[in-house]
């Protein structure tokens, strides 16, 4: 059977989704795992965007070694030499160059000829070419590009050393049949074509991005360009574990294997979600919450008798953990060390104690712990490491009477306690004044949401937030049986995101 390439962009396009933005230490923690997935190429960032894009695209570059770690690039020289500084360490790197290729874009953004768009793309490339050998292109929009101008300058950057060609369908216009054709008419009248791996890289605006992807490589395409969980500009990108879980379960069809480890896919969708705080809809297809959920009388029947009634994937194949065993307050450490290990996580002695320790004061308030509870107590783990401004302690006042007030008391960056009160309309917002008196960075708080991680009044509260700052939005997330205090840890979580708290409060 062919391979297909797996060209992750999680941490590039699905960084550009409204609102996910991820700092250097969770793009390295999502790399190092989408290695473990075993993704074969990385698309780490796009170094010219900002030197905190550089600084991730270039300490994955130098921290994860095993797949081809690439940096995306505009047609412009000192994009594509950013690019260069920033992958140069890494054990394979690649840069790839793109530009637009439609008419549209050529008249309406680019104001430039065709033939000008031509000789830039194959300029760029034959710069990206004197660093690397691993050249890829992409002319932008080209599902809405004449397919004449596409095969013309497909020829001139092969010829200039491009290694992969993408065709994206940048703005999820295309079909399965229509994008097919393209791809088809690409091996047909590029007459270097040989010489690359041709690449696909659909949007999922109107749904059928993994479609059209599927399509390709039907038609001869040998990499796909996706991301975890699908997430991505607008209606995001194919989404990985939908593309990888369908060439599998249909090898029959497709006769296409890919280098993915499939027991790894739950894993890494759940941090993709936890880290970029966008949660995964319940009824999506491999990851979501009800995917091997049977609700029906028939249905469970079937199951019951013979899973593959009605299941067409095992779960254990996308590494979804099989036993719900639950640990209480008489659970040692080492039955705690052990179901870690057993959900994927190995954690260092330090981090493991200071777990521990949370999980039992979580045994304290809730008598039965289950796999859910300590996923969300690692991620609660995972967030507070390196913060800058600690949350102390929470104390609420509030009902249908009184006025809701707040006592916030924090560990400042020079590790002095701080403390200060506010009152609010409600407990929440009481919170947020009194943390606000004490970090001071303006924001406006765009979106709050609180769900329970399980069933039960004991549950455990996640609440999501995202803030907005100087234009920029920064999500939080915080976890706690007292969803008050959830909310405290969110607020605190997003404050957190912004670098170094703004300078330590010097805006
Ligand atoms: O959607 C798109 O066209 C892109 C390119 C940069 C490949 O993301
Ligand atoms: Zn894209």
């Amino acid at each position: 059977m062919d391979k297909v390439t797996i060209f992750d962009t999680t941490l590039r396009d699905g960084e550009q989704a409204a609102g996910g933005t991820l700092n250097t230490q969770e793009k390295l923690e999502i790399a190092r795992q989408l290695e473990r997935l075993g993704v074969d190429v990385i698309e780490a960032g796009t170094p010219i965007t900002s030197p905190g894009d550089f600084e991730a695209v270039n300490l994955i570059a130098r921290e994860v070694r095993k797949p081809i770690i690439c940096g995306l690039a505009h047609a412009d020289a000192g994009a594509v030499d950013r690019a260069w500084e920033a992958v140069k360490e890494a054990k394979h790197p690649r840069i790839h160059v793109f530009l637009s290729s439609s008419d549209i874009h050529l008249v309406h953004q680019l104001k430039k000829s065709r033939k000008e768009i031509l000789e830039m793309a194959r300029q760029m490339v034959t710069r990206a070419k004197k660093y690397l050998d691993d050249v890829e292109f992409s002319p932008m929009d080209a599902s809405r590009s004449e397919p004449e101008y596409i095969y013309q300058i497909l020829k001139a950057v092969i010829d200039a050393g491009a290694t992969t060609v993408n065709i994206p369908d940048t703005v999820g216009y295309s079909t399965p049949h229509e994008f097919g054709e393209l791809i088809e008419g690409i091996f047909q009248n590029v007459p270097n074509i040989d010489r690359a791996v041709v690449s696909v890289h659909c949007h999922n605006d109107l749904g059928m991005a993994v479609a059209n992807s599927l399509e390709s490589v039907r038609r001869g395409a040998r990499q796909i360009e996706c991301t975890i969980n699908g997430i991505g500009e607008r209606a995001g990108n194919a989404s990985l574990e939908e593309v990888v879980m369908a060439l599998k379960t249909r090898a029959d069809f497709f006769n296409l294997t890919t280098g993915i480890d499939t027991t790894e896919i739950y894993k890494t969708s759940r941090m993709v979600s936890e880290l970029t705080g966008f949660t995964v809809q319940p009824n999506k297809a491999v990851v979501g919450a009800n995917a091997f959920r049977h609700e029906s009388g028939i249905h469970q029947d079937g199951v019951i008798k013979m899973p593959i009634t009605y299941e067409i994937i095992d779960p254990k194949t996308v590494g979804i953990p099989s036993s719900s065993l639950v640990l209480g307050k008489v659970s040692g450490r080492h039955a705690f060390k052990e179901r870690l290990a057993e959900l994927g996580y190995s954690l260092a002695e330090e981090e493991l104690n200071r777990a521990f320790n949370s999980f039992k004061e979580l045994a304290d308030k809730k008598r039965d712990v289950t796999d859910k509870d300590i996923e969300s107590l690692i991620a609660e783990e995972h967030r507070t490491v390196s913060e800058i401004y600690r949350l102390d302690r929470v104390q609420v006042t509030c009902g249908d009477r009184g006025i809701p007030t707040a006592a916030i008391r924090l560990t400042a960056p020079d590790g002095q306690i701080i403390a200060d009160a506010a009152l609010g309309t409600g407990p929440v917002d009481a919170v947020y004044q009194a943390i606000n008196r004490l970090v001071g960075v303006s924001n406006k708080l765009t979106e709050f949401t609180v769900k329970s991680v399980t069933e039960g009044i004991d549950a455990i509260g996640e609440v999501l937030i995202r803030i907005e700052s100087d234009g920029i939005t920064y999500t939080g997330r915080g976890a706690d049986t007292d969803i008050i205090v959830a909310s405290a840890k969110a607020y605190m979580n997003a404050l957190n995101r912004m670098p170094a708290v703004k300078k330590a409060r010097q805006v």
